[in-house]
């Protein structure tokens, strides 16, 4: 503590979960009902940097300050409880996203890496990443997989106290890999992902199936990306997507991410596939569709989604 520095900075990339969370077994530490396997997107994300403060935290996000009873600026006071010190007891948080903010595209999951970088960094704790995984895993749960390039996994863990819960770089580079982000609606979802798996898990009987069904998943994803496999892993991370929509719509009041353009984005993936074009799809919780497939088909999915951002995670 004594090697408090005058500013922590921190900068983490978005990913997308190729086999989802959805559901926790504890919402306080947010532990959840299953392990995740995600792909992180270089270029895109969250830079911060991070200030002792006076009198109160104060939040900027994009160059705005956000008013101290905002969602956004609220759940990162909470989050920053866990830190403060006699020395340091506000923060002065400073984030550029670049990308949309709850979209559905992850921000939260970047945003709340970046700031454990910054923590870090601020306060010199020089932690192991799976320890830093651990306390990005307290303000987002996704966020514990976004303390990595490439693919990472992010164990349930079983303990109460979370302290087996944290993901794992999963060191497999795969030049070829290619991820496209078809951008239906970026504007702010109406039902955070938190509130959608509270409703999901209560409600939905389909539900009870799903953690099992999301470590097979998980299970298969791993190997297919041990094993170069992209048909196995692109099948299965679809299908895992699917399956987890699926509890949504199933659950009272339902719930449905998708719009209109979504489904008619999913019936073009399809065709392409019909066609001989290899792409599989994933979706969050929004209305946006990621594109999985490999380099050689990057010209022909470009050319049905025109538009269409495709990142390269291996390919700096
Ligand atoms: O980390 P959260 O609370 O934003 O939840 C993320 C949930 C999904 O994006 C739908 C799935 C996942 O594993 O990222």
């Amino acid at each position: 503590r004594a090697s408090t520095k005058a500013q922590g900075v921190g900068s983490a990339p978005v990913n997308i979960a190729l086999s989802k969370y959805w559901g926790k077994r504890d919402a306080v530490l947010n532990l959840p009902q299953n392990g995740s396997v995600s792909i992180s997107l270089p270029g895109l994300g969250s830079e911060t940097q991070l200030k002792p403060a006076v009198a109160q935290d104060s939040v900027w996000l994009n160059d705005q300050q956000l008013d101290a009873s905002a969602p956004f600026a609220k759940r990162l006071s909470e989050f920053l409880n866990l830190f403060r010190t006699a020395e340091v007891p506000f923060f002065e948080v400073v984030t550029q996203n670049s990308v949309p903010t709850a979209a559905g595209l992850a921000s939260s999951a970047s945003g709340y890496a970046a700031l454990v970088l910054a923590l870090d960094d601020l306060f010199d704790w020089q932690l192991p990443m799976t320890q830093l995984s651990l306390l990005a895993r307290m303000g987002s749960g996704s966020a514990s997989r976004s303390l990595y390039p490439g693919f990472a996994i992010w164990h349930a863990g079983q303990q109460g106290d979370g302290l087996d819960s944290f993901a794992e770089a999963l060191d497999a580079p795969w030049p070829e890999f290619c991820v496209g982000l078809v951008e239906i609606d970026v504007a702010e979802k109406p039902v955070g992902s938190t509130a959608g798996m509270q409703q999901t898990t209560a409600a939905c009987a389909l539900y009870q199936a799903w953690p099992a069904q999301a470590e097979r998943d998980k299970a298969v994803i791993i190997d297919a990306i041990r094993a170069q496999d992209f048909s196995r892993l692109g099948a299965t991370a679809e299908h895992n997507a699917l399956s987890m929509h699926a509890t949504m719509i199933a659950s009272w009041p339902p719930l449905l991410y998708w719009q209109a353009e979504s489904v008619i984005a999913m019936q073009q993936v399809w065709t392409l596939r019909q066609q001989g074009v290899e792409v599989y799809f994933t979706m969050d919780a929004g209305p946006n569709l990621k594109l999985l497939f490999l380099a050689a088909q990057k010209k022909a999915v470009s050319a049905a989604f025109p538009g269409l951002k495709v990142i390269e995670p291996f390919s700096s």
